[in-house]
């Protein structure tokens, strides 16, 4: 079984960007241990970044279109924005897992609002890199 995961604007600058919020992981040294732990549990993974909100929607609906078991998203600032992610994610059947490295909710009330949230199954926030490990694990329990 295949688990996308999506990652959205400005995590392609993870490990230099603000990392007193974000970790000093890279998304590259994240994907090396999410590779390892998906082994571990049988999964295989599809590990992808954009800056553009489009190629996240047609992500979601290719995930749907090839059999994924679920897609952890990340969506960065689209998060709090994005009705088309909003309506993407509804409009697959895959389980979508919201991921965030920080937690929003302890942060500016303009990270409050999610609008992948409204449409995914669950969501994993603030445990820094090792979210997307535990966001792994809930999706191989699907
Ligand atoms: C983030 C949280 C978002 O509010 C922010 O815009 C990001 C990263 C996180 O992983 O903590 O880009 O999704």
């Amino acid at each position: 079984d295949t688990v996308y995961v999506l990652n959205g604007p400005n995590l392609n600058l993870l490990g230099v960007r603000e990392p007193e919020i974000y970790g000093a992981d890279t998304l590259d040294d994240i994907a090396g241990r999410l590779e390892d732990r998906a082994k571990e549990l049988g999964l295989n993974i599809e590990m992808r970044q954009s800056n553009h909100e489009g190629h996240l929607c047609d992500w979601l609906h290719e995930a749907q279109a090839e059999g994924a078991k679920a897609v952890l998203l990340n969506a960065g600032a689209l998060t709090h924005t994005s009705l088309a992610l909003y309506d993407a994610i509804r409009s697959v059947k895959t389980p979508v897992i919201e991921v965030h490295l920080s937690n929003p909710h302890s942060r500016e009330a303009y990270r409050h609002k999610s609008y992948v949230a409204m449409a995914a199954l669950g969501t994993i926030a603030g445990f820094g890199a090792y979210g997307y490990e535990l966001a792994l694990e809930a999706a191989a329990k699907l």
